[in-house]
């Protein structure tokens, strides 16, 4: 049996580079390794965990799609779907819930930041680590390449998995395993995770003039010019080193520990940098908008595939537990 990988992302926002170093990028990568499948999806049931404005909804799937194929994603070598066109996962969902005890879930360390960030606590933000488990477990996943914030979640997911297959005597949910980025946790213009909660992010779509807006925002220690700098210890060195070759990494910091640089000029490198880093993505992104039938024939055709796997999962699951 082939590998099969499986990853999702939000669609609460416009795809940043936090999305792509921690996450797509991998799954783009991913495609070329023998003897495996791979199913990515845009996870909208989430989304609506915290965006409830339905224009906005629509808007930010279609852009979602839009941004993984300019990204690299090829519908041939990778299945690429709406997470609400399957929606059997929902009933998969219920079922873990009903053998999950609730202090799993009242540890799960993404809802209690986010509360902490003043995100409404509604029920279904709650409820996100089980919906997540059973978008896993319902493709009988063995790879899910994330972020390092998703692990605890992935976790959440093998004992969830465990949960089910012991109280009803079954083999069914293959136990999946996280797989880490080189960079798991970008950093964002204030220096805490990049997140599109958070208000800190580099969109990936952004303009060059929006993108010097907002780099030219990143925070910095306070050293003058004249100061040697250490690159470790900065936020545009750790973007910068993201896109840049590992020489150009090197002369940089070499400057900055020269002294002489401030951080206005290493701001302007990492413009320079990120500008050419997704002139490529921008320009197929455009060709890609001016064809929306394109994007949903690929959505439908993912959800299709998709699909039939996810159904026959649940048919497995509701006879084991005595539904069917
Ligand atoms: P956000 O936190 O902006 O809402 P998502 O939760 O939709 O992003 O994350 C989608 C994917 O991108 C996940 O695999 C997540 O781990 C990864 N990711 C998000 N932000 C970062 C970051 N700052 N660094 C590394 N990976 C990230
Ligand atoms: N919770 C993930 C995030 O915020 C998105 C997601 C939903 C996901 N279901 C998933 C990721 C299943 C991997 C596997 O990024």
């Amino acid at each position: 049996m082939p590998k099969r990988i499986l990853s999702g992302v939000q669609s609460s926002g416009k795809l940043h580079l936090g999305n792509y170093f921690g996450a797509i990028k991998q799954h783009i990568e991913l495609q070329n390794i023998p003897d495996t499948e791979r199913f990515y999806f845009i996870a909208d049931f989430h989304s609506l965990t915290t965006v409830q404005d339905p224009p906005r909804l629509r808007e930010l799937i279609n852009d979602a799609a839009v941004d993984y194929l300019a990204l690299g994603l090829d519908p041939q070598k990778s299945v690429l779907f709406r997470q609400s066109d399957v929606p059997e996962v929902q009933e998969l969902a219920w079922l873990l819930a009903c053998v999950t005890g609730m202090g799993l879930l009242e540890r799960a360390h993404s809802y209690k930041d986010k509360v902490a960030k003043g995100i409404e606590a509604n029920v279904g933000l709650f409820y996100y680590p089980v919906l997540m488990a059973a978008d896993i477990l319902i493709y009988k996943s063995n790879l899910v390449p994330v972020g390092k914030d998703q692990i605890q979640h992935i976790e959440m997911t093998q004992d969830m998995a465990g949960y089910f297959n012991n109280r009803f005597k079954t083999k069914i949910f293959v136990r999946p395993e996280g797989k880490l980025s080189e960079t798991p946790k970008v950093p964002g213009t204030d220096g805490e995770k990049m997140s599109k909660s958070y208000g800190n992010t580099i969109d990936l779509q952004a303009n060059e003039k929006e993108l010097k807006k907002v780099i030219m925002s990143i925070k910095t220690d306070s050293a003058p010019v004249e100061a040697q700098k250490d690159p470790d210890k900065d936020n545009i060195f750790a973007l910068y080193s993201l896109m840049a070759t590992a020489e150009e990494r090197d002369a940089l910091s070499q400057r900055y520990r020269a002294g002489g640089m401030g951080y206005g000029d290493a701001k302007k490198v990492l413009l320079e940098k990120t500008v050419a880093y997704f002139a490529e993505y921008r320009e197929k992104r455009a060709k890609l908008i001016a064809k929306p039938d394109d994007v949903q024939d690929v959505l439908r055709e993912g959800a299709k595939k998709a699909r039939a796997v996810a159904r026959q999962t649940l048919d497995e699951a509701r006879q084991a537990c005595g539904l069917a």
